[in-house]
């Protein structure tokens, strides 16, 4: 058996599952979750999940309120095309009609093929766990991997917490143009 890996950086122990990007992961206080790839069959999980977020969780995710997922959106978002897209999900280890969803990090490549959009969330009472360091970094790992040159987020200029989060993983801030209140932050992945 793999031992487990604790490392100084991350509070919780993970374990490698054996399949790509798959691994299970313990919290410090012993809650258990499966961090593995979105697959379709998640949408009916997401829509679950997102009734458990507060409404500044959404704003901050979506840039604007949205009071449930319709189950068309849900499953835009659980489908992903693996030849531009990546996301995965923190799925609580129990059985999948009572499971949630309790985090999630995707990226999608632009049209040009070098530069690629990543949006993340983590609810509840999982935050501050380092979750979102976590999964950001697997993240650049699959943009990284793929060629991305450049890995960017929108988000809204008084979003102290994802700020804070891509300014300690390397992101430059880089304020909107049209004062819409979103500012981008990115990365340098790849050289030109
Ligand atoms: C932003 C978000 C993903 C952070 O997730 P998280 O798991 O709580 O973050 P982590 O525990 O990994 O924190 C990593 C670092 O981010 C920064 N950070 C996280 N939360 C913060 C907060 N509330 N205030 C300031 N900095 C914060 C800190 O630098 C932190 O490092 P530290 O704990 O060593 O100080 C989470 O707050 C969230 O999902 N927010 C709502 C959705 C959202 O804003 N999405 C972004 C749109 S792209």
């Amino acid at each position: 058996m793999i031992p487990p890996r604790r490392t100084r950086r991350y509070p919780f122990t993970r374990l490698p599952l054996g399949r790509a990007w798959c691994e299970a992961i313990e919290l410090a206080d012993g809650r258990r979750f499966i961090l593995r790839p979105m697959q379709p069959s998640d949408a009916p999980t997401l829509r679950r999940s997102f009734l458990q977020l507060t409404p500044e969780e959404v704003r901050m995710r979506f840039m604007h309120p949205i009071k449930e997922l319709t189950p068309q959106h849900a499953s835009k978002l659980a489908t992903i095309d693996p030849e531009r897209e990546f996301a995965l999900v923190l799925v609580e280890a129990k059985p999948p009609d009572e499971a949630l969803i309790g985090a999630v990090v995707r990226v999608a490549v632009d049209n040009d093929g070098q530069q690629a959009e990543f949006a993340i969330i983590v609810g509840g009472d999982l935050k501050r766990q380092q979750l979102g360091r976590y999964l950001l970094t697997r993240a650049i790992e699959w943009a990284r991997k793929r060629g991305i040159a450049v890995l960017y987020g929108l988000v809204l200029d008084n979003n102290e917490a994802m700020l804070g989060l891509a300014r300690s993983l390397g992101f430059t801030r880089h304020p909107s143009r049209d004062g819409s209140g979103v500012v981008e932050v990115r990365k340098r992945l790849n050289p030109r």
